[in-house]
């Protein structure tokens, strides 16, 4: 992998975001180009994702759930995938673009030094 110096994004303040409620931002990539992420917050932990499912493009903003085992659900068809990784949870090579995050004195922070610069294919299934 090349390397790419982080670059971190003020993403807001972690006791604003709610628990388990996936919630849309737009920030700026190295070029000014806007990237749409969405934000989960699980107890002190923050993930991020391209907030753009792989299927069909829905927001996981929108119409992401969280599940018990806290993975993303997208709620239009019901993909799940990982937070962590953005693997989807039962099909290998399908994932959701992710961004490292940090917390830095209740500042929620993202990386978007490796934004996906083109949406992913989507994936029909029928
Ligand atoms: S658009 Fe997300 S599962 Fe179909």
């Amino acid at each position: 992998m090349d390397d790419i110096d982080p670059l971190w994004r003020p993403a807001g303040a972690l006791t604003a975001l709610p628990e388990d409620e996936p919630i849309g931002i737009e920030l700026p990539d190295a070029d000014d180009r806007p990237v749409k992420i969405a934000l989960v917050r699980r107890g002190a932990a923050v993930y991020a994702v391209h907030d753009r499912c792989p299927h069909r493009g829905a927001p996981f903003s929108e119409l992401g759930l969280i599940d018990d085992d806290g993975t993303l659900l997208c709620g239009w068809h019901y993909w799940g995938f990982d937070l962590d990784s953005g693997r989807h949870t039962q099909v290998e090579g399908i994932r959701v673009c992710t961004f490292p995050t940090r917390v830095v004195d209740g500042a929620v922070e993202v990386d978007v030094a490796r934004p996906p610069h083109r949406s992913p294919p989507l994936v029909t299934l029928d």
